[in-house]
């Protein structure tokens, strides 16, 4: 006859409580046990098996703990599961397990008990993902009803999410979480792509529903669940210990291998079944099953236990089977069983048989896909680390990018069937982000845009943000960040990859002052980038157009009063200019006229090595940009005058060209026609030489929205 049920009974270890600290890592043998829904932040050894449980407290961050009603806290269940953690908000709510190996297998079990802990006698129905893939969904039958649901997988990332997601049929909560490593010679079903799910595994022989095996009798912590015998099976078992054979892919525990079943009747076959489990998200399943022999009887010499293992009518295993004396075997399939709506199994001797078969366990599962592919890994990481790092509440649960319907808010991601999502865009404006700003954001390798303005951010902006090769946004604007723009960052605004905003931060530059303070050897690293062909192609250029000069006006004046001068050279030499209009003077400006045309240095377009450019007019309304130095620039007086005059007279297509200067009293400025940063990004686009000239002299960088009056209070009343 075929035993046609079966139940699941959980944990049975009626655990006393040895006091244990907790961490949100696996212990020395790699185990992660989860007591959910345990207050407090410590533990507890379970005497049983020896095993720690710890409180989810580290693992998960949303969700609120239960203890289950009174009257199912009986000894029969163990104390792990007298509570638990339930989650009534957001769809998707995940527990993080970390510090694993990226690319090993692992298996991974949760247990659900209701035991009407809500007192609303209506066990919820949800799903359970392993990282993006399902898993099952969980459907507890009864007030008293159990589940517990085991995964086998490849984990991809040096962590892995189990994840509830609730599909509005009840509340989503958990009992317990184990994780434990397995090598990665064991279950050969398991590769990359495909997962098994845990159906039974079945230990053959125990007479009481409670001796369930498990670590320490299996080290790797499997629970092998008695099959209650059926009349027609007997007993047969050795107390000698069975021995693994050598490089043995299952590892079945002695203790499991020591006891048989065989029929009653010496001519009757073994007959069992099972069900196929259908659910909406899997309405097929394929099963695989291994099916584990010892031979626990010394046999005569003259006696044969040999049979043939069959499903539906079909053999399994094309040959006859003779089970190993001692030693543990199994016959295993790699590929699912054909799907059937029932499984028969029958275990017939051979007619060469002396003795009827035997067996010892079996395993079902059923084939878990596992094609789904997360976030980037590096990228998931990272997020992870500043949701915990700012306590970021939002639906950030999960994977950020996949399923596109669960991804997280704030923030984009690119798809593609080559490479993992990554994230290319991430808006943490007005998220109200405390502390420092964190360096995981200078490992999201793929983001083009990231905006933490109008935060409490502190400290200093961290150079390795520069390292991020496609970020092209940066917005700061609104924090309280201090210290300078480091110099990684100001290279790649003078390259312009970068638009960096950085207003309303009062502490940035030290005191509140002015960009006149901005340091030193940041400067220096544009110098150093300057390369030899500055030296080698612009020096001579710059001493032909001096020797020029000097030709055509004497003996230069180092006069400081403000005077205009015609710059007749340039005019005609324009072509790719955007308004004809532009009156090309050479002219000098008073300090007080070129607060007039930056309407008090009302709007910072950028920054650079040398100084602030500001947004301004002439009086002709021609737009401007006003490069005001700082006051510690390294350029001297006199090279500063050298250079102004030389730039109002070269016109190449590829610089912007030079409108006027000032040089009045400590106060030095460039004046430009102003240059839109589309029409920067052409001028980047030309031979080098210009490229650096552009960027060394002028440092036109993207626009800046800045209310500067502070830094200008300082910058002209030193
Ligand atoms: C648990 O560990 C202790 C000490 O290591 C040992 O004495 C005891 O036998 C172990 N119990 C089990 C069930 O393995
Ligand atoms: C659950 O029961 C334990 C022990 O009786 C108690 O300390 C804890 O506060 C209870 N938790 C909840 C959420 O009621
Ligand atoms: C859950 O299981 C019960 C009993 O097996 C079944 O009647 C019910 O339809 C299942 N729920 C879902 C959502 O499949
Ligand atoms: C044992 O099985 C054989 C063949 O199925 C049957 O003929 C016989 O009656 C059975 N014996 C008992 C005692 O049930
Ligand atoms: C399995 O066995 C039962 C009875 O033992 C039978 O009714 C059923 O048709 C069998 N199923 C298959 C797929 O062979
Ligand atoms: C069983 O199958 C294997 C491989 O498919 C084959 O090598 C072997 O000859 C088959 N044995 C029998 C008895 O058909
Ligand atoms: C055992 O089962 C196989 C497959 O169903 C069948 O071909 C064979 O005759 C059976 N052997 C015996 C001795 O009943
Ligand atoms: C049974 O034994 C005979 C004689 O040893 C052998 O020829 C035959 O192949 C055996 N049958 C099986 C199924 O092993
Ligand atoms: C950025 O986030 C803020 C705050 O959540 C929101 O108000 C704003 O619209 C977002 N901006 C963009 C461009 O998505
Ligand atoms: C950053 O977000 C704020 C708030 O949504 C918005 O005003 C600002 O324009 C954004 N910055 C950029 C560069 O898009
Ligand atoms: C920054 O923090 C202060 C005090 O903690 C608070 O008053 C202010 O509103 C915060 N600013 C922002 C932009 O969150």
């Amino acid at each position: 006859m075929a035993a046609r049920s079966w139940l699941f009974i959980l944990c049975l270890a009626v655990a006393d409580a040895g006091v244990l600290q907790t961490s949100a890592q696996p212990d020395l043998k790699g185990f992660i046990s989860i007591d959910c829904g345990l207050e407090g932040k410590t533990g507890y050894l379970d005497d049983k098996t020896n095993l720690s449980y710890v409180p989810d407290d580290g693992f998960t961050d949303a969700g609120t703990n239960h203890n289950i009603s009174v009257e199912f806290m009986t000894p029969l269940i163990s104390r792990r599961n007298y509570n638990l953690r339930s989650f009534p908000d957001g769809e998707r709510n995940c527990y993080t397990l970390r510090s694993l190996t990226a690319g090993l297998k692992y298996l991974i079990r949760a247990a659900f008990v209701y035991g009407n802990y809500d007192g609303l006698k209506k066990p919820p129905v949800f799903d359970l993902y392993i990282g993006v893939n399902f898993l099952t969904m969980v459907n507890i039958t009864g007030l008293d009803g159990a589940a517990l649901e085991e995964a086998i997988v490849v984990v991809p990332d040096d962590f892995v999410q189990v994840c509830l997601v609730n599909t509005g049929t009840g509340t989503p909560f958990i009992s317990g979480l184990d994780l434990r490593p397995l090598k990665s010679t064991l279950y050969p079903q398991v590769t990359e792509t495909q997962g098994l799910s845990l159906f039974g595994r079945w230990n053959f022989g125990p007479t009481s529903n409670t001796e369930i095996i498990r670590y320490p009798d299996d080290p790797h912590d499997r629970e092998w669940v008695p099959w209650i015998n059926p009349f027609d099976w007997t007993v047969i078992s050795t107390t000698t210990m069975v021995q693994n054979i050598e490089n043995d892919i299952f590892e079945a525990p002695s203790r499991v291998m020591q006891t048989a079943i065989t029929p009653r009747n010496a001519s009757g076959n073994i007959e069992f079944a099972w069900d196929a489990y259908t659910q909406p998200k899997d309405p097929t399943p394929g099963y695989i099953a291994n099916f584990y022999f010892t031979e626990v009887q010394l046999l005569p010499s003259n006696a044969l236990r040999q049979f043939y293992i069959n499903l539906n009518g079909r053999l399994v295993y094309n040959e006859s089977y003779t089970p190993l004396y001692l030693y543990a075997d199994l016959i295993y399939e790699k590929k699912p069983f054909l799907r059937y709506p029932e499984y028969n199994i029958s275990i017939n001797a051979t007619s060469n048989s002396t003795l009827p078969p035997i067996i010892n366990a079996i395993e079902v599962f059923s084939v878990m896909p596992t094609i789904n592919v997360a976030t980037d890994s590096e990228d998931a990481s990272a997020m992870m680390a500043i949701k915990v790092k700012y306590q970021v509440k939002k639906n950030w649960m999960g994977d950020p990018c996949v399923p596109k319907t669960l991804a997280w808010d704030s923030l984009t991601c690119s798809y593609s069937t080559s490479i993992r999502p990554r994230i290319t865009s991430l808006n943490l404006s007005s998220s109200d982000l405390r502390g420092d700003i964190s360096s995981s954001f200078a490992n999201l390798k793929g983001v083009q845009y990231l905006n933490l303005s109008n935060n409490n951010l502190t400290g200093s902006i961290p150079d390795a943000l520069s390292q991020l090769p496609l970020l092209s946004v940066l917005d700061l604007a609104g924090n309280q960040l201090s210290g300078s723009i480091p110099s990684g960052l100001l290279k790649r605004i003078q390259d312009g990859s970068l638009d960096l905003r950085d207003g309303n931060n009062p502490n940035l530059y030290t005191n509140g002052n002015s960009c006149k303070l901005v340091k030193r050897n940041n400067k220096l690293v544009i110098y150093i980038v300057v390369p030899i062909v500055l030296v080698m192609v612009i020096v001579p250029i710059y001493l032909i157009l001096f020797y020029l000069k000097r030709k055509r006006l004497g003996p230069r004046s180092n006069s400081t009063e403000p005077q205009n001068e015609k710059a007749e050279y340039a005019s005609k030499n324009r072509g790719h200019m955007h308004s004809s209009s532009l009156q090309l003077e050479n002219r000098r400006f008073t300090y007080r006229e070129l607060e007039m045309m930056t309407d008090n240095f009302q709007l910072e377009l950028g920054r650079g090595g040398f100084g602030c450019v500001y947004d301004g007019f002439l009086e002709d309304h021609t737009r401007v940009a006003v490069k005001l130095m700082f006051k510690n620039s390294k350029q001297g007086d006199k090279e500063f005058l050298g250079e102004a005059q030389i730039l109002t007279r070269i016109h190449h297509k590829n610089l912007v060209s030079m409108i006027g200067y000032c040089k009045d009293g400590d106060n030095m400025a460039l004046v430009y026609e102003y240059m839109s940063e589309g029409t920067l990004q052409e001028h980047i686009a030309v031979p080098k030489i210009f490229r650096f000239y552009v960027h060394v002299n002028i440092d036109i960088v993207m626009c800046r929205a800045r209310v500067s009056t502070q830094r200008l209070q300082s910058t002209s009343h030193p």
